[in-house]
């Protein structure tokens, strides 16, 4: 009877086409480097590198794109396999990792992270095929860029025997200071670079159900790292998140973006239909700064102009009020203590996880009525 019992477990197990990977977090960059004390020269390099690449928007309150705390998988490239250790990020499309080539202090890691990068040696692999393609990622906190190339890659037990990826040689400074070697996107084709076919779209036949879920976990000694979540491909996963399942359809597929009916804080509440996305690739919160400056009202929270960013009274991280926002007639709330962590920046404050932002969003077009002076009034073609 045990046997049997053991045999049919492992029959289910044989046959389940369902894969799991263990999310970790490599710990907050910015806890780490506000712990050294090298936080704030940190930020002025940042500074100046941001404002010798781009064009501030004009408005009242600064860019900041921390990219700070990841989730990040194992994975592991190349025949035999090299194993690295990428952000989850369903907020783009395409694999890339560093190239062993790349003798850069940046392609290294700075020893300020704390982490010595494992680089993709693409000679010591009998599969890889290198492509003339170059391939060329613009994220919100740095570019990357390199050249392309296929190799087998495995995740969470699954094989794609043939996947294209970047290979960098190149890297914004932000990658030199996070415990990483790449990014593994999750997003939708159509925002591949290069039209790559995304690895979770070269799984799919593999899998019982063309899905993944992802749990992350929360954890309040956030620089510490450690287990964080869990990727299940090809099924739900009902141990760490409940059965039921609110399914709203996307409002594009590109990004994992879709429309909420509203969001409300404490005695602020706003009932727009917007469309928002769900991006794994940090877990700080973008919005547009009307809705920041309420929740900075709601909360009481103080812009620090040192660490450039909103900060509360810690003693408050339990009973300040729930973000709560509705997604297809569901309300969903997120208590306080999982939108205020405690980066170690001393004197009882501790930062609110949110950002502004202060361009993109209200994409549109305007239509206006033409002034023709050549036409006689009345003419039809003197309106519109
Ligand atoms: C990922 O690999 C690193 C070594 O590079 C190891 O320390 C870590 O425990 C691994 N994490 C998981 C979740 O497998
Ligand atoms: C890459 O691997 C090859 C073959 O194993 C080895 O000769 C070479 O030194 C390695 N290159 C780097 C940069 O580690
Ligand atoms: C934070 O709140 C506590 C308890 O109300 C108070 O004693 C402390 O002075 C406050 N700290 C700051 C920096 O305002």
């Amino acid at each position: 009877m045990r046997t049997a019992v053991l045999l049919l477990a492992l029959v289910a197990v044989l046959y389940a086409k369902v894969f799991k990977i263990e999310t970790y977090n490599a710990g907050s960059n910015m806890a780490r480097l506000i712990k050294k004390g090298l936080y704030q020269d940190y930020l002025r390099k940042m500074d100046q590198l941001r404002s010798r690449h781009e064009v501030l928007a004009t408005g009242s309150q600064p860019i900041i794109d921390y990219f700070d705390d990841s989730y990040l998988i194992n994975i592991t490239v190349g025949t035999p396999p090299q194993q690295v250790t990428v952000i989850l990020d369903t907020g783009s499309s395409n694999l890339w990792v560093i190239d062993a080539a790349c003798k850069s202090k940046v392609c290294d890691g700075y020893p300020e992270s704390d982490y010595t990068k494992h680089k993709f040696n693409t000679t010591a692999s009998s599969t890889f095929v290198k492509e003339k393609t170059e391939f060329f990622i613009d994220y919100s906190p740095g570019y990357c860029s390199g050249y392309q190339g296929k190799d087998t890659i495995t995740f969470g037990g699954l094989t794609v025997q043939v996947q294209e990826f970047g290979v960098a040689n190149m890297l914004a400074e932000v990658y030199g200071y996070q415990q990483m070697d790449g990014i593994f996107g999750l997003g939708w084709p159509a925002l591949a670079v290069n039209k790559v076919i995304p690895p979770m779209q070269n799984v799919l036949s593999q899998l019982d159900a063309p899905l993944f879920t992802i749990w992350l976990d929360r954890k309040l000694d956030i620089d510490m790292g450690g287990a964080a979540g869990l990727i299940t491909y090809g099924a739900l996963d009902i141990v760490n998140c409940d059965s039921t399942v609110n399914y709203v359809p996307l409002s594009a597929e590109t990004y994992w973006q879709f429309k909420i009916q509203a969001f409300s804080i404490g005695t602020y509440s706003e009932s727009k239909s917007e469309d928002v996305m769900s991006d794994t690739g940090t877990v700080w919160i973008r919005t547009p700064n009307d809705v920041i400056n309420n929740i900075v009202k709601q909360t009481g929270a103080k812009f620090d102009w040192i660490n450039e960013m909103y900060t509360v009274n810690c003693s408050t991280m339990y009973n300040q009020p729930d973000l709560i926002w509705t997604i297809n007639n569901v309300q969903y709330k997120v208590p306080s203590v999982e939108y205020i962590l405690d980066l170690g920046l001393g004197k009882g404050k501790c930062a609110l996880t949110l950002y502004g932002l202060n361009n993109g969003g209200n994409q549109q077009i305007g239509f206006a009525k033409a002034f023709h002076s050549g036409l006689p009034t009345g003419s039809p073609m003197s309106s519109i």
